[in-house]
Formats: C-alpha cells, structure tokens, sequence
C-alpha cells in the first residue's frame, strides 16, 4: 500500500518539467537587457523584479543566445541590477477585447490609462497576428464616408481601403484624422497615438475627437517618452483591437498617427540589437514589418477595416525610405500641402497629388464625372496660375482656362471645411453638382451611414452597450484622467483646458 503511494509521487515528479522560469539579469545596456535564463520563447513576456527600481518591468524577450536570454522592456528600465530576478510569464502579448473598450484610453499594452474601469474580457487576441487570407478578403466595392468633402467627392474611398495621409509636422495630419473620427459613417474608430508628444496626445483626445468622438472609439496611445518596444507594440495592439471589432462584423476606421514615429521606433530597437542600417539608417526589419503591419487593415470575410496612416515627410521629401515604403503599400494617398495650411485653407489637402486608388470602383458614374470636371478645372487653374496672378491672361484667350478661373472660387469654398461641420454624402456631392452642372442621381448620393440620421453605433450585444450608457459624461471624465496621467510624466506639459 505505502509503495504505491510514494510511486505515485515519483511518478508526478517524473512528469515535472524540470525547466526553469526564473531567470536573473547578467547585463543591461541601452535598452537591451540580457539574463541567464527563464527558458522563454521569442516574443514571450517577462517580468523582471527591480526593488530597485520601479518593482515589476514588463519586458519581451527579443533575442535567444545559448542560456542567455535578450529582453527589451516596454517600460523605463532605470533601477534594474544584475541579478534581479526575471519570470517568464508563459505568453505573448495580447488583449483583452470587448465592446467595453469603446471610449476607453489603453496604453501599448492594451491597460485602460483613463482610470475609468476594469477592462478585462475572457476573449484576448494577440497583438502579433497574421493578415487576413488574401483569398478570404471581400473585394472593396463599398463606400465609406469620412464627413470631410474634400475626400467624400474627389477622393472617395471604400470600405477595407488603406490610404496614407503625407505632409510635414504642423500642416493638419492629426487634425484631419481628428476630424475623420467624429464623421466618419463607419461605426468603431480605432485612434493609435504612436509616438506622438505627450501634448499632441491630449490635444488631439480634447480638440479634434472631442467627447463624441471619443465616445465611439477606442484609444491606444504610447506617447513619444515613451520606450521604442511599447511605442512598436501600440501600433499591433490597436490592429488588433480593430480587427476584433471587425470579426464582430462592423466596418472599422483605423486612424494611425504616425507610421513614420512606429518606423523610427523600430529604427532605435534595429540599431539597439546590432542589426546594420540599411536606408537612412533604417534597418531591414522595418521594411519586413512595415507591410506585415499595413496588410492586417483591409477587409476580411467579415466585416472591413478601413486604414488612415499619417506619414511624416521631412521637409516635404515625398521619396525618403518610410514615405516611399508606405505608398508602395497603401491604396492610396493624400497629400497634405504647406502652402495651403499657411493660407488658412484648410483641411490643406493637396487635390492633384492625391489619388485614391479604389475611387472608381467605389463611386458613382456621374459621381466620377464630376470629380473628374473639378480635377480637370484645378488643372488648368494650377497651369495657368502665375499668369492669371500677374495679369497676363487675358479673359477670352483660352476656354479652358475661362472656365477653370469662373469655377476656382466655388471649388475652394467647397475644399474648405471647418473641423466641426461634417458633410454627408449627400451634401457633398449635390455641392459637386451645382458646382460643375454634372446631375448625380439620388441613388449614387446615399451613404447608409448612420451618423446622419441617428447613428446606430456597433453592431450587436446589446447588452454590453451600458457600458457607454452616458458616453459624454464617461468620456469627460476619461479626457481629464488621461490629462493629469500626461501631466504627471517628467517633460509633458498639458494645456489647460479654459
Ligand atoms: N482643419 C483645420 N482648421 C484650422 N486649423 C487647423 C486645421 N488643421 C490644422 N490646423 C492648424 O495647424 C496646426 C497643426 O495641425 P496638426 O493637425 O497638429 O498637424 P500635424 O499633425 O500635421 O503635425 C493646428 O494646431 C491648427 O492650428
Ligand atoms: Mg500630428
């Protein structure tokens, strides 16, 4: 009887896995940190314990040398000393996922920064995942409106589209995002806030998504102080969040602001772990990462997630290495122009250089029509431009030209736009008629968006709608958390609001 017993024992320990998670810290230098052991897998979560320093550093294991373990951290690494002990936490990086994430504020991990509850979910999803399969992917044939009539009427874009929005620093990216997010007919916005300045990130929650905004969209935000991995891993987790909501069959707006910032992010880490600088110090990874990233937005079998990325283009270099890369990957690009930004023309959104690839399949005919008649008008004006503003041409000598300076006035009122005055397909395109005479039918001019006739916000599970039951109150109270938590950080000053 007591043999078997203690066989049993010897048996359990027989099955243990003698394997150990805990490792301990051998070096720390920059920001890579190197342990002996736990036994980890590429990608796998770490905990190291600094007393130290600020107690637990959540960390990712990024490279695997014999027993020695190479770890970045996601969080400020000051305090770690050799021989603090690191815990391999069995996981990669994932999600909690739930419709009680819209109007919350989460952080490169995917925790609520807003202080306003508890998000947690049975369902996770991984924050590295693999694009839908190309085979699976419903063609883009839909429209999605953005309320901005500059993009509605000659930019139109589908549902699943991907476009990259390029301009210098201070011409109206985020602003134009800003104002996507409150208009838009599709029916969650996912905001990733990559590598923006802590100041960016509060005006942009409090001025350009504003409360309603806010109030249907999820927030990941991993501020420019903030270390290059948790910068690199908020733009996986707000893909993953939009691809959740997208296999619950909604249409998702993905607004990226900066893919140049998540680039520079994966720049620092590249240099940091020895690879060699390819272009401009870019190093290879990035221009393997960079499609693997934009190729996850887009449409699946069930639903679509429609991308804005931002792209920052230094001195309006349109050919530098992220620029270039991105265009090569998106459908389509707006370009945001300087010269129109200073002359109060705003969004500045550059026509001629722009191009959304997926309009023609997306809009109307006689919706094609008209856009092409102010295309074709915006031509002939920027040809003849300097002549026209030295009085060198004369009325009657060309036309075309006739033509395009009687339409230039009515075109600009129509580009021009104020942040808080959504346009509904409708308006935008019944504008387009009068201005070129081109009649759109009724048919081409819905949008079956809800945003103008009483929005319905998610699709399904009503029951976890209580949790937005008062989305304007909720979200104040979220704005002034997420305000003092950026005022809080060491270099980050917070505009007050007046
Ligand atoms: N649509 C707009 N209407 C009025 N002002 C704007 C608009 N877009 C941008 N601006 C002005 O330009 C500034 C910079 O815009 P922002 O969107 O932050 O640029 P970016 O993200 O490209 O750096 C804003 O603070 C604002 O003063
Ligand atoms: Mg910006």
């Amino acid at each position: 009887m007591e043999t078997t017993v203690i066989e049993k024992y010897l048996e359990s320990a027989k099955r243990t896995d003698p394997i150990k998670y805990v490792g301990k810290v051998s070096k720390v230098q920059g920001l890579l940190i190197e342990s002996r052991g736990p036994q980890a897998i590429i990608g796998e979560i770490c905990r190291i314990n600094a007393p130290k320093g600020r107690g637990n550093i959540r960390a990712e294991v990024v490279g695997l040398k014999d027993e020695i373990v190479q770890l970045m951290a996601y969080e400020e690494t000051d305090g770690i000393e050799v021989g603090d002990r690191v815990t391999g936490l069995g996981n990669r990086l994932e999600v909690p996922v739930s419709d009680k994430l819209l109007g919350r504020v989460l952080d490169a991990l995917g925790n609520p920064i807003d202080g306003k509850g508890d998000i947690s979910s049975a369902c996770m999803y991984p924050a590295l995942a693999s694009p839908p399969d190309p085979l699976t992917r419903r063609r883009v044939t839909e429209r999605i409106t953005t309320g901005v009539r500059a993009i509605d009427g000659l930019l139109a874009v589908g549902k699943g589209q991907r476009l990259g929005i390029f301009s210098g620093s201070g011409v109206g990216k985020s602003t134009l995002l800003g104002m996507i997010a409150r208009n838009t007919s599709a029916n969650v916005n996912v905001v990733a806030l990559i590598g923006e300045r802590g100041r960016e990130v509060n005006d942009f929650i409090e001025n350009d998504l504003g409360p309603e905004g806010l109030a249907r969209s999820v927030l990941v935000v991993t501020p420019s102080n903030s270390p290059p991995l948790s910068r690199l891993r908020g733009a996986y987790v707000a893909t993953a969040i939009a691809e959740y909501f997208r296999d619950q069959g909604n249409d998702v707006m993905l607004l990226f602001d900066s893919v140049t910032r998540f680039a520079r992010a994966m720049r620092e880490i590249g240099l940091a772990s020895g690879e060699p600088p390819a272009q401009r110090g870019f190093p290879p990874s990035m221009f393997d990462s960079m499609p693997k990233l934009l190729e996850r937005s887009g449409t699946s079998d069930k639903g679509s997630i429609t991308g804005f990325y931002t792209v920052l283009v230094d001195g309006d270099d349109m050919d530098e290495p992220v620029a270039d890369t991105v265009r090569g990957i998106l459908d389509g690009h707006i370009v945001l122009s300087r010269d129109l930004a200073q002359g109060f023309h705003y969004p500045a959104i550059d026509i001629l250089p722009s191009i959304s690839r997926l309009a023609p399949s997306v809009s109307g005919e006689f919706s094609k029509k008209a856009a092409g008649v102010i295309r074709k008008n915006m031509a002939s004006y920027a040809r003849a431009e300097d002549l026209i503003n030295v009085g060198a041409y004369h009325h009657g000598s060309n036309p075309e030209i006739d033509e395009a300076i009687k339409l230039h006035d009515p075109i600009e009122q129509f580009l021009i736009q104020e942040v808080d005055e959504p346009s509904s397909l409708h308006d935008t395109l019944e504008r387009l008629s009068v201005i070129t005479g081109v009649k759109i039918p009724p048919e081409e001019m819905s949008d079956n968006s809800a945003k103008f006739a009483g929005r319905s916000a998610v699709k399904e599970n009503p029951a976890q709608r209580g949790a937005i039951s008062s989305p304007v109150e909720d979200t104040k109270m979220a704005l002034n958390s997420v305000a003092s938590l950026f005022s809080s950080m060491p270099g980050i000053n917070v505009i007050e609001d007046s």
